[in-house]
């Protein structure tokens, strides 16, 4: 079923005004992912440009999962989590394998990327534990979605493609309406002028703050930045 939100193809020609730069194409591929030894057992990841951009690790997920899993794990048995703009399912299934949560985690991408979640949903034995979901930023929320009510929201690598800005701005409203105590942790790669746009509109919709993690030095070297957005009091 094709979406009627705006959503960028994986094709090298695809680098125009409104996308970034896609990451290097690779070969569809399983790899394990420990997240520099945060994480035993690994991930298996099953990665496949062929079903979206979203089927290859971006390097703001990397960030994010490394955040949750060191900082976080231990404190999540409560959460009611939902990953936005999942792609494979690299944070959300990191975090379920890394934490004790008690309520199940649902990781959440446009129809296109639902078979590659299921895949490694079922890779990592998680399919008790992980519920994957077509939630398209701008429409309605999934009725799962408004009946968990979900208190923590991981976004990451979200930023890269214009037109879809308003969407993902307006889901995370609802998101925080839905629950006015969720807290998203949103980690985004800066690539263009474009993105910065993207940041204006949220800290005037949103109380946003940057957090610690031992390895801001580093990813923020590589224009990486991880926030918490809340709802403004
Ligand atoms: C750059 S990928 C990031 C994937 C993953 N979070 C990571 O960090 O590796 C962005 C994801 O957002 C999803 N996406 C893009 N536009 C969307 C929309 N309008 N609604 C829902 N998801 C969307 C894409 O399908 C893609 O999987």
């Amino acid at each position: 079923m094709a979406s009627r939100s705006p959503s960028p193809e994986f094709s090298p020609l695809a680098i125009g005004e409104d996308l970034t730069p896609l990451p290097a194409y690779k070969e569809a591929s399983t790899t394990l992912v420990n997240f520099s030894n945060l994480l035993e057992p690994p991930l298996r990841l099953h990665e496949d440009l062929t079903s979206g951009c979203g089927g290859q690790l971006w390097p703001a997920g990397m960030v994010l999962a490394r955040h949750m899993l060191r900082y976080h794990k231990n404190s999540l048995r409560d959460a009611r989590i939902l990953e936005l703009g999942a792609g494979g399912g690299l944070v959300g299934l990191g975090v379920a394998i890394g934490s004790q949560v008690d309520h199940p985690i649902h990781i959440t991408d446009q129809e296109n990327m639902l078979s590659l979640m299921i895949q490694n949903i079922s890779l990592n034995r998680l399919r008790s534990r992980v519920v994957p979901l077509v939630l398209n930023w701008g429409e309605p929320l999934p009725a799962e979605v408004i009946t968990e009510k979900p208190n923590v929201i991981l976004a990451a690598d979200c930023v890269y493609f214009e037109p879809a800005f308003p969407l993902l701005i307006s889901t995370l409203e609802e998101l925080l309406a839905l629950c006015p105590d969720a807290i998203i942790y949103f980690c985004f790669k800066k690539r263009r002028k474009a993105d910065l746009y993207f940041m204006k509109t949220a800290k005037k919709k949103f109380l946003v703050e940057e957090i610690e993690d031992i390895d801001r030095p580093i990813f923020s070297r590589e224009g990486l930045f991880l926030y918490t957005f809340k709802r403004k009091p």
